[in-house]
């Protein structure tokens, strides 16, 4: 039985569909990230970008893994703010994301003008072998370094994209508090997975090592993991998925298994009430890049 289980890498579409009904269900993570961009972004990074434009120079975005894109637009729409001309540069390799992302800068066209953007459906690592060199004044990997294959390499790469003057912005599972980063750690983990267990102490870590200051923001999150301990809600079974990254972990895995995993939720999580909820807290490290 568990030698049928794939990582939900292998199907991308089912990989797309999950990722969003999970997000929709359990985790208002848009919402999340549109306090985020007014409090942490707007306020404490954008005015942080010493970077001077020409009249008709374009202040140049890109974006590592930036999935559906409404992360990207809420910052854009800050960074517009600033800079009026934008070439937006998205590496994301999956395509039913490009879709939605295409889909949305569409119907925001009233707010995106003056945003040109630049597709690249590929990973950051096709992205790097392409061998572009432009360099950008607004690098990010919102909650994507974990799908690269060798993640301090990929850091280095993206800070060395950066103009001086520009900022380097990377979110992932803060370590210290996140339940879901320990949670995973723990999981047995298939061969298969792309997935790599990292979370800020990571990236602190190997920003420290090589002397690059950074600026830390953490943001409070929550996920409403209760429909995962129903056995006959589809929307718990597919958390689960996206929890576990393995594609209908609960036609394919193990009973063992299961019960595994069922065990470790209930460990790394906490009732509230008729809920069950876990911690998914994540931090913002930001580098600026000084000027040359
Ligand atoms: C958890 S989602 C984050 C999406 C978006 N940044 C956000 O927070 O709304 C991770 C994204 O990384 C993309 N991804 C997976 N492997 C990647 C890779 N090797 N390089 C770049 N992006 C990757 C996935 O397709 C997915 O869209």
């Amino acid at each position: 039985m568990a030698s049928k289980m794939r990582s939900l890498f292998h199907d991308p579409d089912y990989y797309v569909k999950t990722f969003h009904s999970y997000y929709a269900d359990i985790y208002n993570k848009f919402d999340v990230h549109a306090s985020w961009a007014d409090r942490v972004f707007g306020e404490k990074i954008v005015p942080q970008i010493r970077v001077t434009l020409g009249e008709k120079e374009e202040f140049r975005v890109l974006g590592i893994g930036s999935g559906s894109g409404e992360t990207d637009v809420i910052m854009l729409t800050k960074l517009l703010q600033r800079f009026p001309l934008i070439n937006n540069r998205v590496v994301e390799p999956a395509e039913g994301h490009i879709a939605m992302y295409k889909a949305l800068v569409q119907s925001k066209a009233h707010e995106l003008h003056g945003v040109n953007c630049d597709w690249r459906q590929q990973t950051i690592d096709q992205y790097e072998k392409a061998g572009d060199l432009t360099k950008f004044h607004f690098v990010h990997a919102v909650q994507s370094l974990y799908y690269v294959e060798d993640p301090d390499r990929s850091l280095m790469y993206l800070y060395n994209l950066v103009e001086p003057g520009g900022v380097l912005l990377v979110t992932l599972s803060s370590s210290e508090k996140s339940q879901t980063h320990r949670f995973r750690v723990g999981l047995p983990s298939l061969q298969d997975d792309l997935f790599k267990h990292i979370a800020t102490a990571n990236i602190r870590d190997s920003l420290d090592r090589r002397g690059i200051p950074y600026a830390e923001y953490a943001q409070p999150s929550r996920i409403d993991v209760t429909k995962c301990f129903d056995p006959s809600s589809e929307e718990g079974a597919q958390a689960l998925d996206v929890l576990t990254h393995i594609i209908k972990f609960k036609e394919t895995a193990s009973a063992e298994l299961q019960a595994e995993v069922m065990q470790r939720l209930a460990e790394f999580s906490d009732k509230r009430g008729n809920k069950v909820v876990m911690i998914n807290d994540w931090d913002a490290v930001v580098v600026f890049k000084p000027m040359e």
